[in-house]
Protein backbone atom coordinates (compact mmCIF):
# COMPACT_ATOMS: atom_id res chain seq x y z
CA UNK A 1 0.00 0.00 0.00
CA UNK A 2 1.49 3.35 -1.01
CA UNK A 3 0.58 6.14 1.20
CA UNK A 4 1.20 9.73 -0.51
CA UNK A 5 1.00 12.98 1.61
CA UNK A 6 -0.12 16.23 0.73
CA UNK A 7 1.11 18.94 2.65
CA UNK A 8 -0.83 21.93 2.03
CA UNK A 9 0.67 25.48 3.79
CA UNK A 10 -1.30 28.21 4.41
CA UNK A 11 -0.07 31.37 4.73
CA UNK A 12 -2.58 33.61 6.69
CA UNK A 13 -1.57 37.33 7.04
CA UNK A 14 -4.91 38.23 9.49
CA UNK A 15 -5.07 35.46 11.72
CA UNK A 16 -8.22 36.98 13.67
CA UNK A 17 -10.40 37.27 10.29
CA UNK A 18 -8.61 34.30 8.54
CA UNK A 19 -7.44 35.83 5.87
CA UNK A 20 -4.64 34.25 3.86
CA UNK A 21 -2.39 35.82 1.73
CA UNK A 22 -3.72 34.69 -1.44
CA UNK A 23 -7.10 36.54 -0.63
CA UNK A 24 -5.73 39.65 0.65
CA UNK A 25 -3.77 40.03 -2.78
CA UNK A 26 -6.90 38.64 -4.72
CA UNK A 27 -8.75 41.43 -2.60
CA UNK A 28 -5.80 44.52 -3.20
CA UNK A 29 -6.23 44.07 -6.76
CA UNK A 30 -10.18 43.72 -6.65
CA UNK A 31 -10.46 47.04 -4.80
CA UNK A 32 -7.72 48.52 -7.13
CA UNK A 33 -9.80 47.86 -10.42
CA UNK A 34 -12.95 49.01 -8.30
CA UNK A 35 -11.72 52.19 -7.09
CA UNK A 36 -8.27 52.93 -8.94
CA UNK A 37 -6.24 53.14 -6.06
CA UNK A 38 -6.14 50.65 -2.75
CA UNK A 39 -5.02 51.43 1.27
CA UNK A 40 -5.65 50.22 4.36
CA UNK A 41 -8.80 51.52 5.06
CA UNK A 42 -10.00 50.15 1.98
CA UNK A 43 -8.72 46.39 2.51
CA UNK A 44 -9.84 46.94 6.11
CA UNK A 45 -13.78 47.29 4.57
CA UNK A 46 -13.77 44.76 2.63
CA UNK A 47 -12.06 42.32 4.29
CA UNK A 48 -12.28 42.72 7.61
CA UNK A 49 -8.78 42.29 8.65
CA UNK A 50 -6.52 44.39 10.51
CA UNK A 51 -9.95 45.09 12.49
CA UNK A 52 -9.25 43.51 15.78
CA UNK A 53 -5.70 43.22 17.10
CA UNK A 54 -3.77 45.08 14.69
CA UNK A 55 -0.77 42.63 14.97
CA UNK A 56 -1.13 42.44 11.07
CA UNK A 57 -1.19 45.90 9.59
CA UNK A 58 2.40 46.22 9.17
CA UNK A 59 2.43 43.13 6.92
CA UNK A 60 -0.84 44.37 5.30
CA UNK A 61 0.69 47.45 4.60
CA UNK A 62 3.72 45.92 3.05
CA UNK A 63 1.78 43.86 0.44
CA UNK A 64 -0.46 46.85 -0.57
CA UNK A 65 2.93 48.33 -1.00
CA UNK A 66 4.18 45.35 -3.22
CA UNK A 67 1.19 45.54 -5.22
CA UNK A 68 1.73 49.71 -5.70
CA UNK A 69 5.29 49.65 -6.37
CA UNK A 70 4.54 46.36 -9.21
CA UNK A 71 1.79 48.51 -10.74
CA UNK A 72 3.66 51.47 -11.14
CA UNK A 73 6.80 49.57 -12.45
CA UNK A 74 4.21 48.50 -14.85
CA UNK A 75 3.16 51.77 -16.29
CA UNK A 76 6.78 52.84 -16.30
CA UNK A 77 7.98 50.22 -18.86
CA UNK A 78 4.29 50.80 -20.48
S1 LIG B 1 -4.20 39.33 13.10
FE1 LIG B 1 -5.28 40.73 11.88
S2 LIG B 1 -6.55 41.80 13.29
FE2 LIG B 1 -5.54 40.33 14.50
Amino acid sequence: MRLSLIFIIIMFVCICKGLTEKQLKKAIEEIDNFHGYVNLELVQKYTYAATNCGCCIEEILEIINEFQNAKNNIKVLA
